[in-house]
């Protein structure tokens, strides 16, 4: 059956996407469209005393200015903004009210024929505020952090053999806000198709999750009310929610009854979700031969004052090692900030920075190479969950890895190896990551001719989507490629949560192949009528569809061409839709592992920090399209080496207000950051995890990158820096 999965083949929409066919959600255009720009909030905290539009007004093409104070219905209970994925709290509320829960709130969307006279007349909005104390430091937040549920529960008493320990680390780890930038700015253009009804462009991983959000908003029935979102230009967990700019483009569509797009600047993007400050604090206790005998993990968050926002931090330290005993502690701490959000890998990304960094301190204390100290500390059971899993080549990965990294060369001590001017570091890491399913239905719709549509509401986000659902159908259905097309992001497709948590491969697949099973009874049932029919007493599961035939797997030539089939059927399309979800009973822990190794180069005079090689092995079930996981994994590694070297949102706790608001000041690496990347795909046979094996690569290829980087830089220089970024300053300190 495998002609395409498992092998590297190019997206499908690679040609529309450089070629401009692609189109985003502030490229689709109709006559009349009417252009919102958005004004801020100048403060963090308070109340609109007054608004003044009366100068906004007077510019010419200025449509109306809308605020908490003009603006149409919207619902009231906070319950109606909810979201697929909001976290527990009161969701906010765009041009609610008067109130201020962060600075750059949206307070006024000003409308006119042109995006820059919109733009302009925001400008001469007057605004004042009644202004409340407010707090945005989460290191002066610490008092006041409450305890959350954790997703594990600790086991044995992490405290009385952390004491007992012969070899004790303790240190407390600091990964700052973060925010997504992804290349396309958030945008939504709702197009008003007359008589209340509504076409909304969006920019979203999550079609469905978006209508439902608007439909509740403002009272409308999903039938009159459309979601698309083709493509995406980025998200990386910024397009979960919905996100205010769709809110404001419906309402001002609904108050003019006309079409309106609304773009948020780059600044502006700053004041809508970011991946939350936090402390991961880690305490190992060992016996002098590295077993581990004590993990605890403490995280303490930063979050919103409407919302909490979490995400599992702590666990992944006793589910990766083995430990008799284990404790976790999660704390949230409340800001005057907008509510955090996912940003790829979330708390694993950041959990396990902290875990590894450890691991690599306590190797160091121990006298143990890092690497041998995996292999004493493996466990081969998820001990939270006191259960084996579906399937682990992590020793694979660490093996592998090490062998293309070179790693048995490295010399042990700090310092003690260098290139010129520059001293080397070889770091490690490890990286796990939930291998999730959920329920996804799919429809296919083949045509007598050979064709095949196969579609789903779900995203595609530059992961690949398309590309794996084409190969996956042209798979199961014995269609060449060419002759499949996939259709995704339109809220009127077949039910799909949002794209995210790496699980839409696994789960894609899992409802194409119901979709394709359903299929091929319908085509068995048509070719059983044919004339002498060789399949008439074939069983569905005797047989398959290959080269545009239904035909027995055990013997080819015993076959009925689909063509023959339809025509005689007299039927010329059989459109199904079935739906599949995780068949987790419980008996299993359902992971993907990686190993890293990264080499780092420090100007000894200068700081300068470069990582010149990383070579990340990963496990993850089977690859479904080794080209675009490759991409996965290498773009993961990207930003492992932004959240080592570079990413770091400042926020002026003074005015609570992001002073690096744009992608000048906020860095991110830039080709000149990134050097040879080698990816490495461990073979993983898993016939537990779903039928196909597959457990997803998106968000695999960030965790565990930031400590290996940190741990090279450590090798290299002799200093541990374990706040993140790791900068020349504080290398040099
Ligand atoms: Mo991802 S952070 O689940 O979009």
């Amino acid at each position: 059956m495998a002609t395409y999965i498992g092998t590297p083949t190019a997206r499908v929409d690679g040609r529309a996407k450089v070629t401009g066919g692609a189109k985003y959600a502030g490229e689709f255009n109709v006559h009349g469209l009417v252009h919102g720009s958005v004004v801020e909030a100048t403060v963090a905290k308070g109340r609109i005393r007054s608004i003044d539009t009366r100068e906004a007004l007077r510019v010419e093409g200025v449509f109306d200015v809308l605020t908490h104070e003009n603006r149409p219905h919207m619902a009231a209970a906070s319950d109606a903004y909810q979201d697929e994925v909001a976290p527990g709290g009161s969701p906010f509320r765009p041009l609610y009210d008067g109130r201020i829960l962060f600075s750059r709130q949206p307070i006024a969307l000003v409308l006119a024929e042109e995006w820059e006279i919109a733009r302009f007349a925001a400008s001469l909005v007057r605004v004042e505020y009644e202004k409340e104390p407010y707090a945005t430091d989460l290191h002066q937040l610490l008092d006041a952090a409450f305890e959350i549920e954790k997703p594990a529960k600790p086991r044995g008493d992490a405290r009385a053999a952390h004491a007992a320990a012969e070899m004790r680390h303790e240190a407390d780890y600091y990964i700052p806000i973060e925010h997504h930038n992804p290349m396309e700015l958030f945008t939504s253009t709702a197009v008003w198709d007359g008589d209340g009804k509504l076409t909304v462009y969006d920019k979203t991983q999550g079609v469905q999750n978006v209508q439902r959000y608007l439909c509740s908003v403002f009272g409308m029935n999903a039938d009159d009310l459309r979601v698309v979102s083709p493509f995406v230009g980025g998200a990386f967990g910024s397009g979960l929610r919905p996100q205010y700019n769709v809110a404001l483009a419906v309402l001002a569509a609904r108050a003019l009854k006309r079409s309106v797009r609304v773009v948020l600047t780059r600044r502006q993007m700053y004041a809508l979700c970011y991946h939350p400050a936090t402390i991961e604090r880690i305490a190992l206790g060992a016996k002098a031969d590295g077993t581990l005998d004590a993990i605890t993990h403490e995280a303490i968050a930063v979050t919103s004052q409407y919302e909490d926002f979490s995400r599992n931090d702590t666990t992944w330290s006793g589910a990766l090692y083995k430990s008799a005993n284990a404790n976790y502690v999660h704390k949230l701490a409340r800001a005057d900030l907008p509510t955090p959000a996912d940003m790829r890998a979330p708390g694993g990304a950041t959990g396990v920075y902290a875990l590894e960094c450890a691991m690599d301190e306590l190797a160091v204390a121990l006298d143990l190479d890092p690497l041998e100290l995996r292999f004493i500390c493996y466990s081969d059971r998820d001990q939270n969950a006191d259960l084996p899993y579906t399937s682990k080549e992590l020793r694979e990965c660490y093996r592998r890895g090490a062998a293309a990294f070179g790693w048995a060369k490295r010399s042990a001590a700090p310092r003690s190896m260098r290139d010129g001017s520059e001293l080397v570091g070889w770091g490690m890491a490890t990286g796990i990551w939930e291998a999730m399913q959920v329920k996804m239905a799919a429809r296919i719709v083949l045509t007598a001719n050979g064709h095949a549509e196969v579609s789903c509401a779900t995203a595609d986000i530059g992961t690949g989507t398309y590309t794996i659902m084409t190969q996956l159908a042209a798979d199961m259905l014995g269609l060449p490629l060419e002759n499949v097309t996939a259709r995704l992001g339109d809220s009127t497709l077949s039910q799909s949560p949002v794209e995210g948590g790496s699980w839409t491969a696994a789960s894609a697949a899992g409802a194409i192949g119901a979709t394709c099973d359903a299929v091929r009874d319908e085509l068995l049932r048509l070719a059983k009528k044919v004339p002498n029919s060789p399949l008439a007493d074939a069983r569905l599961d005797e047989v398959a569809l290959a080269d545009g035939k239904i035909g027995s797997t055990r013997n080819a030539s015993v076959a009925v061409s689909i063509a023959d089939a339809m025509r005689h059927g007299g039927v010329d399309r059989i459109e199904r839709e079935a739906s599949a979800e995780s068949t987790d009973d419980g008996k299993y822990a359902r992971y993907c592992h990686s190993a890293i190794f990264a080499e780092v180069k420090v100007d000894e005079q200068l700081g300068v920090i470069r990582v010149t090689r990383v070579v990340n092995a990963v496990a993850a079930g089977r690859i479904l399209n080794t080209k675009t996981a490759r991409s996965q994994i290498m773009g993961g590694v990207v930003w492992g080496i932004g959240m080592a070297l570079h990413e770091e949102t400042h926020i002026d706790h003074h005015f609570g207000r992001v002073m690096n608001a744009d992608i000048a000041e906020y860095h991110v690496p830039v080709n000149a950051d990134v050097h040879e990347i080698e990816v490495i795909f461990v073979a993983e046979p898993d016939d537990i995890i779903n039928p196909l094996g597959i457990k997803g690569v998106g968000e695999i290829g960030i965790v565990g990158t930031a400590a290996a980087i940190a741990n090279a830089i450590y090798h290299a220089t002799g200093k541990r820096v374990r706040d993140l970024p790791i900068t020349l300053d504080k290398l040099m300190r």
